[in-house]
C-alpha cells in the first residue's frame, strides 16, 4: 500500500474507533444537511459518508458501504449473495438494478427431491448444492459503470483496509463468534472466521483482521466484475466448489450478468412508491398493500387498534396468495400479471370480500382465487443533490450456506432455498409449489427484499428496507403506511409495533409486549390465529423533513451494530 493510502488510513482508522466507540445509539434519530447512510454496521455507514465528503454521489456510497460491509457485517453484508438497488437520480428519474443470484447451469427443477418426489429435508438450504451464482459484484459494478463518479478503486479501497488492517471487534459480533464457535466442523470456514492466530476467539476491542478476504477485494478492486468473475477467483470458486459437491463451474461465473430493470411504480395519497420488480414480490405485494389501505381508508382507523391489525392482516394473506401464484423471474415468465395485480382496480376486487369483522381462510389449493371479486441487510443512502439509495443485498440465512474458501475468505449464499422446492406442492405450512418460481437452469429464485423509496414531487421523502425473509414485505409497508398515513418520525415509525401474515401459514405472526392483551383477544374472537415473535424486521430508514430541510435518519434498534451517520 502506498504512503499516502497508508496514512489516509491510519487517520481513518483512529477515526472509525473513536466513533466506533462514540457511536449513535441504535434507532436514535440522526439529522444530516448533506447526505446519510443508515446501515447494519456504523463504520460502513461513515465508509459512505467520507465517500461523499470526498465528492462521490449515492451510488458511489452505496458501492462503498456493500463492500465495507462484506467485512464487517459478514452474516449478510456480502460478495457472495446477490441483492437488489432502487436509485432515485436527483432529476426524480427512477431505477433498479437486479443482481439476484441465478441458478447454475447444472440446477433441476427436482435436485432437492428423493427418489420418490419428497423434498429432502434441508437440503436446499445446506451443502453447495444450496449456493446460487454470485451476483453482488455484478451488481454494484453496473451501477457504478452507469451512474458511478468516482473512480471504482476509490470505493473498493476501504473495505480492502478494512479487511486487511482491520477494525476492533464490536460486541455484537462477538456474541455470535461464541455462537460460531459451536458449529459443526464441517463448516470450515466458519470454525476459525473468528479467531485469532493462536486459534482464540477474537475478544471485544481486540483488532480482526482478514487478510484472504482482502486480497479477494484487491483483486475486486485492481479489475471491476472481472476481478469475481474471472481469473483466480473464479479459478478458486469452481476446484472448491468441485472439491465439495457444489454445482457452480467458471461457465456460470462467466455467463453472470446484473440488470439495469425498470422501477414498480405505485401511488398512495398524492406519494409515488418506487420499488423492486420481479425476481423480487416485495414491490408487487407491497404496492398492492398499499393500494388496498388506500381504498380502505386509514383516516378514521387507530393504529394498533383491533381493526387495524385485522386489515392489515387480510390486505398480507391476500398480497402473499398473489405472491405465491404469480411471481417468479421475468425473464422466464414474460406472461406475469404484474401489473395488474398493482392496479387500483384489482385492489378493489380484493377489498370487497374482505369482512371487516371476521378473519378469512387461506386455502393452499386455491391461492388468491379465494378471494376474486438470519440473513439480509438493507441500507439507506442519499446525498446533497437529492439522489437516493435503497439497496437490500443477502446471503439468505445468516452467513449463507456457512461455507467458502478460506483462499478467499468470503462465504457463500444459500439462496437456492428461494426457489419453490417441489413442484406442484404447495402446503399449509407455507411450502410453496407453483410454476413461475421452479428451479430451471440460470433463472434467479424469487425474493422477498423490498427497497424502496416514497417520491414527493420527484425528491425522495422516504428510503426505507429491511431484512427478515417473507415478514421483509410486510415490515416496509407497515413502515411505510406508519409515515404516510400516520404521520410518524422515522424512528418512530420502523421502532412501531409490526405484525406478518403470510397467507400459509394462517397466523398473524405480533411483537411481543408490542399488541395489548385486549387486541389479541378480539383478534381471536375474530377467528385470527395468533404467534407471538420477540422482533420483526431490521429496518434502515431516511426521511426528508421539509421544514428542516434536512434528512432524518434511524436504524431499527434490533440491529446490533447498525447506525444512522449524516453530515
Ligand atoms: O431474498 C429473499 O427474500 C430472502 N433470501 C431473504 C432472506 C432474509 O431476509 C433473511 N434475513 N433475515
Amino acid at each position: 500500500m502506498n504512503m499516502l493510502l497508508r496514512s489516509s488510513f491510519l487517520a481513518f482508522l483512529i477515526l472509525g474507533i473513536l466513533q466506533y466507540f462514540n457511536a449513535p445509539a441504535n434507532a436514535q434519530v440522526t439529522y444530516g444537511k448533506n447526505g446519510m447512510v443508515v446501515s447494519d454496521n456504523v463504520l460502513a455507514s461513515q465508509v459512505g459518508i467520507d465517500i461523499m465528503k470526498k465528492g462521490g454521489n449515492a451510488i458511489d456510497a452505496s458501492i462503498a458501504t456493500a463492500f465495507a460491509l462484506a467485512v464487517t457485517h459478514p452474516e449478510a453484508g456480502n460478495i457472495g449473495g446477490g441483492g437488489f438497488i432502487v436509485l432515485m437520480k436527483a432529476n426524480g428519474e427512477v431505477t433498479t438494478f437486479d443482481f439476484r443470484e441465478k441458478a447454475p447451469l447444472n440446477a433441476s427443477p427436482d435436485m432437492f427431491l428423493d427418489t420418490e418426489g419428497n423434498l429432502v429435508e434441508n437440503s436446499n438450504h445446506q451443502g453447495l448444492k444450496a449456493v446460487g451464482v454470485p451476483g453482488t459484484v455484478a451488481g454494484l459494478y453496473l451501477a457504478h459503470q452507469r451512474y458511478g463518479k468516482l473512480p471504482w478503486k476509490d470505493l473498493v479501497q476501504p473495505s480492502v483496509n478494512l479487511a486487511i488492517e482491520g477494525f476492533p471487534m464490536p460486541w455484537g459480533l462477538y456474541q455470535v463468534a461464541l455462537n460460531l464457535a459451536e458449529w459443526d466442523e464441517s463448516f470450515d470456514i466458519m470454525t476459525n472466521y473468528f479467531r485469532n492466530e493462536n486459534g482464540d476467539i477474537i475478544q471485544p476491542g481486540e483488532i480482526w483482521r482478514q487478510p484472504a478476504l482482502g486480497n479477494t477485494l484487491s483483486l475486486i478492486r485492481d479489475h471491476g466484475h472481472d476481478g469475481f468473475y474471472k481469473g483466480p477467483v473464479a479459478d478458486e470458486i469452481e476446484s472448491y466448489m468441485k472439491a465439495n459437491g457444489g454445482l457452480i463451474t467458471k461457465k456460470d461465473l462467466e455467463k453472470y450478468t446484473a440488470v439495469e430493470r425498470q422501477p414498480l411504480k405505485g401511488s398512495y395519497k398524492g406519494f409515488d412508491i418506487y420499488s423492486m420488480p420481479p425476481p423480487s414480490s416485495g414491490g408487487v405485494a407491497l404496492i398492492e398493500m398499499m393500494n388496498l389501505m388506500e381504498l380502505a381508508d386509514l383516516s378514521s382507523i387507530e393504529f394498533n387498534s383491533t381493526a387495524y391489525v385485522h386489515l392489515v392482516a387480510e390486505a398480507m394473506r391476500r398480497a402473499f396468495a398473489d405472491r405465491a401464484e404469480h411471481l417468479g423471474d421475468p425473464d422466464f415468465n414474460p406472461e406475469m400479471p404484474v401489473d395488474r395485480l398493482i392496479s387500483k382496480e384489482f385492489a378493489q376486487m380484493r377489498l370487497e370480500n374482505m369482512d371487516m369483522t371476521k378473519a378469512s381462510a387461506s386455502d393452499s389449493s386455491r391461492f388468491g382465487q379465494l378471494y376474486d371479486g438470519s440473513s439480509t441487510t438493507h441500507f439507506s443512502v442519499v446525498d446533497k443533490d437529492g439522489n437516493a439509495v435503497s439497496l437490500t443485498y443477502t446471503l439468505e440465512h445468516s452467513y449463507g450456506v456457512g461455507m467458502g474458501s478460506s483462499k478467499l475468505g468470503f462465504i457463500f449464499n444459500n439462496e437456492m432455498g428461494d426457489f419453490n422446492p417441489q413442484p406442484g406442492i404447495t402446503t399449509s405450512k407455507g411450502q410453496i409449489g407453483s410454476d413461475p418460481n421452479q428451479i430451471v437452469p440460470e433463472k434467479r429464485m424469487l425474493s422477498s427484499m423490498t427497497p424502496t423509496i416514497v417520491g414527493k414531487d420527484g425528491k425522495p421523502y422516504l428510503v426505507i428496507g429491511s431484512p427478515g425473509g417473507r415478514t421483509i414485505i410486510n415490515t416496509v409497508f407497515q413502515t411505510v403506511l406508519n409515515v404516510l398515513e400516520y404521520n410518524m418520525r422515522i424512528d418512530k415509525a420502523i421502532e412501531a409495533m409490526k405484525i406478518h401474515h403470510q397467507w400459509l401459514p394462517d397466523e398473524i405472526r405480533y411483537e411481543r409486549h408490542l399488541m395489548s392483551p385486549d387486541t389479541r383477544q378480539a383478534l381471536e374472537k375474530m377467528g385470527h390465529k395468533l404467534r407471538p415473535v420477540n422482533n420483526l424486521g431490521v429496518l434502515m430508514g431516511i426521511t426528508y423533513d421539509p421544514i428542516l430541510k434536512a434528512y432524518v435518519g434511524a436504524s431499527e434498534s434490533s440491529s446490533k451494530e447498525g447506525a444512522a451517520v449524516g453530515y
